[in-house]
């Protein structure tokens, strides 16, 4: 099973009421575009291709390397944005996927299984129907008794079509050569001066083609983003989706509604989250640790039986038994080694901090590098930038520095040293 996507997306959004072109807005952590890139990929669909229009300078960086860009200069209607793409599918045959850049809550499993539908029976389009509990805003599926028989769009719709309580999902699978054979009969002659990709249905059945309609049993994977509250409640599906998938996987969270998960973390069983926990980008978490409350990690790797307690971690790697926080910062480049100690009101940028090493209380440690059971004392600083350039400090193993030492960069403290209360080291 070999099959294309195309992925409309030239839209503006006007109800965001947003600078952001509307599929660049992000659900958790991730722009929505690429929700809808990646469910593809993870389909097994071998090439996307997007059609991209408003604003298209800041989504086109969003797809990378991984789909064909279409241009739309003008959004003519969700037929033309077919058109748009006709020369790129010219001489392909086989399944074109058409998707929504603004339906991220669609599953893989689903585009499968609309792929197979229309295959199985060669037919020209098999479309994903839906019963939202609001109607509001859809084309409505017409049905007859040989299947479905046309899409009504809402503003076309007759008083009695209105009430259909079957939509469409404006996700469908189409036979590449039959479709386009077909776009030039697509026409505006109807309320919105727009061409319907919708139309193709009735035009279809006209002329004897088959069309399957399989109605998708869970709505919510249509559901478009044309707001600020259709994004929040999108950001709350996919947490649910995203927190039971781990919870399953034997992660505890006391209140799964107070922690945001990315799509790309992985964590480990027995891990506890705490409230008001986000965990982004690429972190991994290790059996047994406990994050947050209150705690921000992205692109974080925790090891094993970590606690890691009201603390902001980004680029950050934490070997096992390490303790963090409360009130924690981690600044890219740090590296705590096993069973070391990042404590209150703590700042770590780019430094190694040793096995068994502390800084337990209101420290700036940056660009250093601490040997194996360091203890820095309260309030004690690296002085690393001299307003020009940034200076490396290095510590010793067992070396013990006193409360509230400034130690002044480029500077080398031995192992086993002692540095007095208050000191000032430059050499
Ligand atoms: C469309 C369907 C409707 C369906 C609904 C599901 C049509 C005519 N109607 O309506 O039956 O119930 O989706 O959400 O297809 N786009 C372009 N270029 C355009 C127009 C649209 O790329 O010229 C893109 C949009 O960015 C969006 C998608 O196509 O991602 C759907 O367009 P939209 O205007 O939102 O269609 P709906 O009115 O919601
Ligand atoms: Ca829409």
């Amino acid at each position: 099973m070999s099959a294309k996507v195309l992925i409309l997306a030239a839209g503006e959004g006007t109800r965001m009421k947003s600078s952001r072109p509307k599929v660049a807005h992000e659900l958790l952590g991730k722009p929505l575009v690429r929700w809808v890139v990646d469910a593809a990929y993870a389909a097994q669909c071998d090439e996307v291709i997007t059609v991209v229009g408003h604003g298209r300078e800041a989504i086109i960086p969003l797809l990378s390397k991984d789909s064909v860009i279409v241009v739309q200069e003008e959004q003519l209607g969700t037929g033309h944005a077919v058109m748009c793409a006709r020369e790129v599918l010219a001489g392909s045959d086989g399944s074109l996927v058409v998707l929504s850049g603004d339906s991220p809550l669609i599953r893989p499993s689903t585009i499968e299984a609309l792929i197979a539908s229309r295959e199985e029976r060669d037919a020209a389009v098999a479309l994903l129907t839906m019963r939202p509990p609001c109607t509001t805003g859809y084309g409505r599926i017409v049905r007859d008794d040989k299947g479905v028989a046309a899409i009504v769009e809402e503003k076309d719709c007759s008083s009695e079509q209105r009430e259909i309580e079957e939509c469409n999902s404006g996700i469908y699978c189409f036979d590449i050569p039959l479709l386009l054979s077909h776009l030039d009969t697509l026409s505006t002659s109807n309320a919105q001066k727009e061409y319907y990709l919708t139309d193709l249905i009735r035009i279809y059945r006209e002329e004897g083609l088959e069309v399957v309609g399989t109605c998708c049993g869970d709505y919510t994977e249509a559901l478009g983003i044309n707001s600020r509250m259709q994004l929040a409640e999108a950001s709350m599906l996919m947490q649910q989706r995203i927190n039971g998938r781990h919870m399953v996987n034997g992660v505890t969270m006391l209140d799964p509604t107070l922690v945001w998960i990315g799509p790309d973390v992985a964590i480990e069983r027995d891990v506890e989250l705490l409230p008001m926990t986000f965990l982004m980008g690429r972190s991994t978490i290790g059996e047994g640790s406990v994050i947050g409350p209150n705690s921000r990690l992205t692109d974080t790797v925790v090891g094993k039986n970590c606690k890691v307690d009201e603390t902001v971690s980004l680029k950050v790697v934490l070997d096992d038994h390490v303790t963090c926080g409360p009130r924690a910062y981690l600044r890219p480049g740090t590296h705590m080694c096993e069973s070391s100690k990042a404590g209150t009101h703590v700042e770590i940028k780019n430094s190694l901090i040793g096995p068994g090493s502390k800084v337990p209380h209101l420290s700036y440690i940056g660009d250093a590098t601490l040997g194996n059971n360091v203890n820095i004392g309260a309030g004690s600083i690296t002085c690393n930038y001299d307003g020009v350039n940034k200076y490396k400090t290095t510590i010793g193993d067992d070396a013990f520095i006193g409360s509230d030492t400034m130690m002044v960069a480029p500077v080398n403290i031995g192992a086993k040293a002692t540095t007095g209360a208050g000191s000032t080291i430059t050499k």
